[in-house]
């Protein structure tokens, strides 16, 4: 099969088209043809040499896509059979024209939505629940602040925390960014690079403070988000693109009983995941169904183009998803 090989750690010029064999599928899990797969910013760092994937993880790119069941090992839910077309939640190997993954880790692409656009998915959907619903970090009525709202992961956070009842505020880099989130259900939206998002939502909240903030920046904002959170206000990391070593005055977690926390998802284990995915079938499939919760995508890219589509994450224009077209519809 081809797969996109990195060739040696580097820029966006080493990934390249290799041929590899075509794995088997092992207990418990499914070969899926690819039909797309989902461009994560933890592939460029992969990338780069300083993401490693998890051990026994395929050394491929690629943590999420879409496609049909071309095999399905031994011991797999009977649910699953030979040309179903699903989208799955993968350690690796997407960026290929074959991906195994874990028959749990798998869900049915739903009817609403194109099998490419299902590719959008995975990672962002699992992260969002795992880190705001799961664990009821957030609850309807709530205020919540998710920075980062044209990312993949800020989009479906904004659309989801608005379908669970909870009123949305966010940031982004540029106006244009910031008018694409209103259209998405946030109430407000702050260009982090010219307004004080810090006093614009403190403001909007009446004084009261933010319930809950969905964070991927973290450095000087850790300070901050203590003072913007609300009395038992949870602040939920799941990225460090803004520093991982922060300085921060512990008073603020005591007199408010504030929750600070995070999670990464792709060290989970596959029941962890496999416990997600049974919530999130129930609970946010159903939202995709009806039309109130949607994948935004911003581009998909040929397969060939691989390195055009990281070029375009690295460059952080895009509004949503960016998706590498593997096998036509
Ligand atoms: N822990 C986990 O399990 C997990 C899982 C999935 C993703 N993640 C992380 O979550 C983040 C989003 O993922 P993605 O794939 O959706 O990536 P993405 O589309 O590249 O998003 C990165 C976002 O960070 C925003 N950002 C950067 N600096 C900022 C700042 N100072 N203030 C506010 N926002 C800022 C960017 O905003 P602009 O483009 O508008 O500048 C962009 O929207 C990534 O860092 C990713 O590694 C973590």
């Amino acid at each position: 099969m081809r797969v996109i090989d990195i060739t040696q750690p580097g820029g966006p010029e080493v990934l390249a088209i290799a041929d590899i064999a075509t794995p088997k599928p092992a207990e418990g899990e499914v070969l899926i043809r690819v039909a797309a797969s989902g461009i994560n910013r933890a592939d460029l760092l992969q990338r780069q040499g300083h993401y490693p994937p998890p051990p026994g993880a395929s050394p491929i790119l690629g943590m999420e896509l879409s496609g049909h069941i071309a095999e399905v090992g031994a011991e797999v839910d009977s649910r699953w059979k030979v040309g179903d077309a699903v989208c799955a939640l993968v350690p690796g190997g997407g960026y290929a024209e074959y991906c195994i993954a874990n028959a749990g880790c798998c869900l049915p692409v739903p009817k609403a939505i194109s099998l490419t656009d299902a590719a959008a998915l995975p990672e962002a959907v699992f992260t969002v629940w795992a880190n705001l619903f799961a664990l009821s970090y957030l609850r309807g009525g709530e205020l919540f602040l998710v920075h980062g709202g044209t990312s993949g992961i800020g989009t479906t956070a904004i659309q989801m925390a608005k379908c669970f009842g909870a009123r949305v505020i966010t940031t982004a880099g540029s106006a244009e960014k910031c008018t694409f989130c209103l259209s998405l259900g946030a109430e407000r939206a702050f260009n982090y690079r010219d307004e004080d998002w810090f006093a614009e939502a403190l403001k909007w909240s009446g004084q009261r403070g933010i319930d809950a903030i969905l964070d991927m920046v973290g450095g000087d904002y850790f300070p901050k988000h203590l003072k913007l959170l609300a009395q038992k206000g949870r602040l939920i990391h799941i990225a460090t693109t803004g520093g991982a070593v922060v300085t921060a005055d512990l008073r603020a977690i005591m007199l408010k009983r504030l929750v600070v926390t995070g999670s990464t998802l792709r060290s989970r284990s596959v029941l962890e995941k496999t416990a997600l995915r049974d919530q999130i079938e129930e609970q946010v499939w159903p939202l995709i169904e009806e039309g109130k919760l949607r994948p935004v995508v911003d581009r998909v890219f040929a397969f060939y183009q691989a390195a055009e589509a990281h070029r375009r994450m690295q460059a952080s224009t895009h509004i949503g998803k960016i998706l590498l077209q593997i096998d036509p519809e």
